[in-house]
């Protein structure tokens, strides 16, 4: 549970005609301020106006610190780039949703508890077939984890802890079968089914490409190419997919319901659906003569209202740490396959010229994570339209910790956000025989 915000000594004062309001400064862990509003509207009948939440604090959590200027992330406390060079994803993800690294025993019993969770139920997997077949993964993974609140009614309520275990279990063992069904649908080929003696990349993989006919073995460096992917998408405070599953969750609304919104609110591009929107553009380059400096004009130009995908972030205004241990692992893993990905060349030349660009400088738009992990999903062997499923599968103990955050914290209220009303004032109805 998040401690109780510290109130700073100072004060902010808000003059609003005649009138002097104190507002209280609080201060978080890491010495971030803000200026406390919520007593503003009972006070003096004004609010605020923060399009984008650009300046808004929704809430106070203490699962994941980011100092965006610095270019500083850590998951309770422990530097990303530590966990994810000492970590597998499971343990990142108990870290995440239960505040401490796991003892043995621990991550023994999580680990179990996950495993008996991993099958569907057959009656989810005919959902499959009503679905066209060259359905976005990302919607259909939004609608299955959604029609498990229809299977799981014993695990709804989000007020009972023992009901809100076995969600969590029943979504970290459950999504990557969801995921990699979608794509043998896709495909034509039938489900794999779980194996649950192997670990969770691995079966995930395993689920992804193995067919009944012949054995499989998952490459090694796969699996920790795609430990390390999840693990540094697993969490990143309130951005706006993490925001849905609070907003949902707010109305007590259950888990499984509040997770399938922040899927869709990944799937936009300007959110988790960069990485695939990457991809499409890399090979767009180069296609089109891989003239860099073409697109990196047309980003700058007002007039054009395409983008450099996988570049800029709300929050950091600096290289996106993230993106550079992907980088690091990009590098690292096509160097051991003794692969040269195109991608991979238009990427670093494309960041190369638009790192040194007044326009990006003066803007600190740098690499974020989307920019460079959809070369290693290629490596790995993932088609371009599962990659945001993908990010969605590391997000997911993020997405819970919030949730789980939020349903314990006694200062828990459902989010309803105010307005500033533009439209019509108040007018008289005219009947339609009267309307032109
Ligand atoms: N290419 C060109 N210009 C950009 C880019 C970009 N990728 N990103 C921001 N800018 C420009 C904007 O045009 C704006 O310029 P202006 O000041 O002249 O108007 C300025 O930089 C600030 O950009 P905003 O859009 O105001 O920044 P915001 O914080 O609202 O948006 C976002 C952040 C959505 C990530 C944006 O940078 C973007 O669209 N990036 C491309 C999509 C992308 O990679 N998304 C993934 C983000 S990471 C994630 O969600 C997992």
């Amino acid at each position: 549970m998040p401690e109780p915000l510290k109130t700073g000594d100072d004060a902010a004062f808000l003059r609003i005609g005649d009138r002097e309001v104190k507002l209280p400064i609080l201060v978080g862990s890491e010495g971030e301020t803000a200026v406390d509003i919520s007593r503003l509207r009972s006070e003096t009948g004004f609010i605020t106006l923060d399009e984008g939440y650009v300046n808004t604090g929704s809430v106070t959590s203490a699962i994941t610190f980011l100092d965006g200027e610095e270019g500083v992330l850590r998951y309770r406390g422990y530097r990303i780039d530590v966990l994810a060079a000492n970590c597998d994803f499971i343990e990142v993800s108990y870290l995440l949703i239960y505040g401490e690294l796991p003892n043995a025993a621990q991550n023994d019993a999580f680990r179990s508890a996950i495993r008996m969770h991993t099958m569907l139920h057959e009656d989810l997997k005919l959902f499959y077939n009503g679905f066209p077949r060259d359905a976005h993964p990302m919607a259909i993974l939004s609608s299955v984890i959604n029609a498990m609140s229809t299977f799981y009614q014993d695990s709804l309520n989000p007020h009972d802890p023992e009901q809100v275990e076995v969600s969590i279990h029943r979504l970290l063992a459950k999504l990557p079968t969801i995921a990699a069904y979608s794509y043998k649908k896709s495909i034509g080929q039938p489900l794999i089914y779980p194996q649950n003696n192997l670990e969770y990349c691995e079966n995930f993989l395993r689920m992804m490409f193995a067919v009944p006919s012949e054995p499989f073995e998952s490459d090694p460096d796969f699996v920790t190419a795609l430990n390390l992917l999840l693990i540094v998408h697993a969490d990143h405070e309130q951005n706006c997919s993490t925001s849905t599953v609070r907003m949902v969750g707010s109305s007590d609304a259950n888990l499984f319901a509040s997770i399938s919104a922040g899927i869709c609110a990944l799937w936009g591009p300007l959110h988790g659906g960069a990485n695939e929107a990457v991809v499409n553009m890399l090979e767009r380059i180069i296609e089109d003569g891989l003239n860099v400096k073409k697109y990196v004009d047309m980003a700058k130009d007002k007039n054009n209202n395409f983008r450099l995908m996988g570049f800029g972030h709300r929050v950091y205004k600096n290289y996106d740490p993230r993106a550079t241990i992907i980088k690091a692992a990009c590098d690292k893993l096509l160097a051991k396959l003794q692969l040269q990905d195109p991608l991979f060349e238009v990427a670093q030349q494309l960041e190369k010229v638009a790192t040194s660009d007044p326009y990006f400088v003066e803007r600190k738009l740098y690499p974020n994570v989307d920019f460079y992990s959809g070369v290693i999903y290629r490596a790995i062997g993932i088609p371009v339209q599962m990659f945001t499923v993908l990010f969605a599968m590391g997000r997911l103990p993020g997405w819970i910790a919030h949730w789980k955050e939020m349903q314990d914290s006694s200062t828990k209220r459902i989010c309803r956000p105010r307005q500033v009303y533009t439209g019509s004032p108040i007018r008289d109805f005219v009947p339609i025989a009267q309307r032109r």
